[in-house]
């Protein structure tokens, strides 16, 4: 295997500067093994893994159950046949996915990559409904293709490029806890997607899809209430909208359900899901209503790797290891209870402005000695992550969230040990 150092200039010299990289540290550690929550460079120096490939690898690495299920692929011989041929661990996966989902959404369009999904699910709304226009939510994430991104909130990362701006509205989201004081109750927040609504009614211009989602992740860990949700899917029903739940970040028990609609029992018409998925293999998927997702021709939407087999067994195991391990609970009685037990104490800080955790996630929020967000406190943050070989994210609206997405079935004092350093180094951040 390449060395570290020519690994390290290799990269430097012929990788896209648009690629994160090089964004946190000048040299990253270079890891050539896994196992678990554990990362190791090539002199088997040990790293805490609380980020999980952007909440990818949420199993943590070398996971038995994803290997098994590579194998059971490769044996074959077969590593994709196309779009226009069925294969058995598509099926496979197809019926795993209905097992978890509501029965109304029965039907599925395999893809590679969360935006893609989004890209899916946007286009099935648009060819169902006749209907162009889209809305969305501020502090939401969708994706960087030019339709996800065009629904995503960032000005930063939208403005450079030609999005759809003349068929995308953002509304309000409640965000109890911004840091600039801008909050907007859920009863607003309603009244705002009520009003326009209406008001595109009255144009004639009703938009095929309002996508969501129900929980925001990395725009921070942000847990909307309950009302709201449950009054987004009554207006899109009220004035006959589709409703699309943004699941990729969310799903498969990052939020402590399979899907975090499930938290407020809402069933939309369509949901996207990608990340936690396929324990770091590419694959994505629209599930939505059969009527819908089976209302366009064959070929409308396809793409060369869709239901690539390994993908899609992996994503099985996926699914099967959650089920029959039970993580859902071990979520709930182990990381989330860690995460509050650890970093609650966080908030009585005079720079901390607030603590989410939400199932196996949790969201710091940074100000500087103004009270301003502090995103260059998050950076400083994962270096001192680095220093301390724990590999910690960043996220929230204005990028001033330290964001801990460690595996779903971490053990409980592996977690804890790692909190405790982080916990630390929070607390010297906010105290120099
Ligand atoms: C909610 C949500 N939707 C879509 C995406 C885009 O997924 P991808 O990066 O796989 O295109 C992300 C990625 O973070 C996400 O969090």
């Amino acid at each position: 295997m390449r060395d570290p150092k020519s690994t390290l200039d290799v990269t430097r010299a012929r990788e896209s500067s648009a690629a994160n990289t090089f964004r946190t540290v000048d040299n990253p550690p270079v890891f050539v093994r896994g196992d678990g929550p554990w990362l190791f460079e090539a002199d088997g120096t040990r790293w805490l893994d609380l980020v999980c490939g952007s909440s990818t690898t949420t199993l943590g690495h070398n996971h038995p159950a994803h290997l098994a299920a590579i194998q059971d692929v490769t044996a074959t011989g077969i590593l994709h046949t196309g779009t226009r041929l069925p294969s058995p661990f598509r099926a496979d996966l197809y019926e795993l996915l209905g097992s978890i989902l509501p029965g109304e959404l029965s039907c599925f369009q395999l893809v590679n990559s969360g935006a893609e999904a989004v890209e899916a699910a946007i286009k099935a709304a648009q060819f169902a409904t006749g209907r162009t226009r889209l809305l969305s939510f501020e502090g939401g994430y969708h994706g960087r293709t030019l339709g996800a991104l065009s629904i995503t909130h960032g000005e930063r990362i939208r403005k450079p490029f030609s999005v759809f701006e003349e068929i995308v509205d953002f509304l309000p989201y409640p965000y109890p806890d911004d840091p600039t004081g801008a909050a907007t109750s859920a009863d607003d927040c309603l009244a705002a997607l009520s009003q326009r609504l209406q008001d595109l009614e009255h144009t004639g211009d009703l938009p095929a899809a309002v996508v969501i989602e129900p929980i925001q992740g990395v725009g921070g860990v942000v847990v909307p209430p309950d009302e709201f949700v449950i009054g987004v899917r009554e207006l899109t029903r009220t004035f006959d909208v589709l409703l699309i739940c943004d699941e990729i970040w969310s799903g498969f028990g990052r939020t402590g359900r399979w899907f975090s609609f499930e938290h407020t029992a809402i069933v939309p018409d369509m949901v996207t899901m990608g990340k936690a998925l396929s324990g770091g293999l590419p694959l994505s998927a629209v599930a939505g209503r059969a009527d819908v997702l089976k209302a366009w021709p064959p070929g409308m939407h396809t793409s060369t790797f869709q239901g690539n087999p390994v993908a899609c067994n992996m994503a099985c195991a996926t699914i099967a290891t959650i089920r029959d391990q039970n993580l859902l609970g071990h979520i709930e009685t182990v990381v989330a209870t860690e995460l509050e037990r650890t970093l609650r104490p966080l908030v009585r800080l005079d720079r901390i402005h607030a603590v989410r955790v939400n199932g196996a996630q949790a969201a710091i929020e940074l100000l500087d000695g103004n009270g301003e967000p502090d995103a260059d406190a998050v950076m400083r943050l994962q270096r001192r992550g680095l220093e301390h070989h724990i590999l910690i994210y960043a996220g929230g609206r204005y990028g001033n969230g330290v964001m801990l997405v460690p595996p779903i079935n971490i053990d409980r004092n592996v977690l804890a040990d790692g909190l405790d350093i982080i916990r630390e180094l929070i607390e010297q951040e906010v105290s120099s």
